[in-house]
């Protein structure tokens, strides 16, 4: 019996099979040209981008088997491992058995055919991981997720898994999805009409998280230094490229860091999983840059080599003021940054990436380290050229009153709350932490366009069909 091989150990290092001994190998047909005598296949297995070509003399099998593979088809060869005579491949496979495991038929395929639209490809997301496009995301997806966890295991960090069915609403934004049990049509109501979420399956109303930072910061308070990175959701009708309703976030969490150090932390994170995608996922970077974006691996390459510009969000309404561009939204102090305007700082202005910080208190959430100007709060975003925000984080404010204060004057409900505060009750200490969101990363690395295509399965508005 042969062996099997991933066809990327073919590829990549031909000598650990050796030329002209014998592989076995399975996967999906991309392509099957020829002529009468000669058939040469292009096969797949997802190990790697490229396909190795399968060359099958016509009088050696049997006519039938031939004429079921087609592109999409799924089989198994047997043969030998040979020098390729042709261009664009260093080995190829003479082969001696062919199995199919899998037709697929021609006349109704949907990958038939090369070059569909992205829009297309979206409508067949249950197929789309079959194209040369899809697959290079999803491994490439699957490298920054193994990067991350590999950069934080190595500094120390320790993985905390946050919930995903909530009692409070963390940002105080309100736009959840509920979690329930309860009838839809008829559920228990309370005597003056409300619904009685006593008898629903928690006991009290519950959502879908979105940030697992406040259960994050528990943690942190006892271990030191932690991250989460799992789903959060967010029931905000937003139609854009950037924004889905079930997205996933790396959320890291330090005691005894402050601002600085956050943003320190981020900044290097970022270098890392960007020379990480260089150096371990080329041969997709390289696909994706002929295929869709031609300056894909030089603005990679700019993130590690020039360092962040960091500045105050004052600074930066000054300079947008007096940029004498013409913007959809107004800028004024006070305002929040739309994408046009972060753009046109990391784009235009400085061009490379940009970390604000000391945003008004006003536009950002509670728990933010309240600066002694009164008006300021200790906020980072880390703004990325094409993509805008990828990095949202704060000090955190550490002080019981002030922090129960700003939940007052917020009128945020202080009896959810009530364990986070006692965080700052006992023991309280210095510590800040950010979120950065995972599809926007994969955005920035694949040099795709809108968000729907790095993530398998998109939830968007509307949109919950595979
Ligand atoms: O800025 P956000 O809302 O911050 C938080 O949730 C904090 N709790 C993070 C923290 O300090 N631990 O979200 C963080 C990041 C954003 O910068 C963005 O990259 C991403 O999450 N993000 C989204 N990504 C896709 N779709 C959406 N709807 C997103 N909303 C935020
Ligand atoms: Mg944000």
């Amino acid at each position: 019996m042969i062996a099997k091989t991933k066809i990327k150990v073919l590829l990549k290092t031909p000598e650990v099979v050796g030329i002209g001994n014998d592989v076995k190998v399975e996967g999906w047909v991309r392509t099957k040209r020829g002529n009468k005598n000669i058939a040469f296949i292009a096969l797949n297995d997802g190990s790697i981008i490229h396909s190795i070509q399968i060359v099958a003399e016509v009088a050696n099998f049997d006519e039938e088997i031939l004429k079921q593979i087609t592109t999409g088809s799924c089989i198994c060869v047997e043969g030998t491992l040979v020098n390729s005579q042709g261009q664009g491949q260093s080995v190829e496979i003479q082969a001696k058995k062919i199995e199919v495991y899998g037709t697929a038929d021609a006349e109704i395929y949907p990958l038939q055919k090369k070059g569909h639209t992205l829009e297309f490809l979206r409508e067949i997301a249950h197929l789309r991981p079959r194209t040369n496009t899809f697959g290079a995301i999803l491994r490439l997806r699957h490298a920054m997720a193994f990067a991350i966890h590999k950069f934080f295991n190595d500094k120390g960090f320790y993985y905390l898994h946050a919930p995903i069915i909530t009692g409070s609403d963390c940002e105080g934004a309100g736009s959840m999805f509920r979690v329930t049990t309860l009838d839809a049509v008829n559920p228990p109501k309370n005597s003056d009409g409300t619904v009685n979420y006593n008898e629903d399956f928690f006991g009290k109303q519950t959502n879908l998280t979105v940030s697992g930072q406040l259960e994050g910061e528990l943690a942190a308070l006892a271990i030191g230094e932690i991250y989460t990175f799992g789903p959060t959701f967010r029931a905000e009708n937003s139609n854009t490229p950037r924004h889905l309703a079930e997205f996933w976030m790396i959320e890291p969490e330090m005691a005894f860091y402050d601002i600085t150090d956050n943003m320190d932390l981020a900044e290097e994170m970022l270098k890392y999983l960007m020379n990480y995608a260089i150096e371990n996922c080329y041969d997709d970077l390289e696909f994706l840059q002929k295929t869709y974006d031609s300056e894909l691996i030089e603005r990679i390459k700019s993130i590690i080599n020039n360092k962040f510009e960091r500045l105050t969000y004052t600074e930066a309404i000054d300079i947008l003021e007096k940029s004498g561009q013409k913007f959809e939204f107004p800028v004024s102090w006070g305002c929040d940054l739309q994408a046009e305007h972060e753009r046109f700082l990391v784009e235009k202005y400085f061009q490379k990436p940009v970390i604000l910080t000391n945003y008004p208190k006003e536009i950002k959430a509670f728990y933010m380290k309240q600066n002694d100007d009164g008006k300021t709060v200790r906020a980072m975003d880390v703004l990325f050229p094409r993509i805008g925000e990828i990095i949202g984080g704060s000090q955190r404010e550490e002080n019981f009153d002030k922090l129960s204060k700003r939940i007052e004057e917020l009128n945020l409900p202080a009896k959810d709350l009530w364990w986070y505060l006692e965080t700052r009750k006992f023991g309280t200490a210095p510590h800040s932490g950010f979120g950065l969101g995972f599809e926007r990363l994969i955005l920035f690395v694949t040099g795709m366009a809108n968000i729907r295509d790095v993530i398998p399965f998109p939830r968007t508005p509307k949109n919950a069909e595979f």
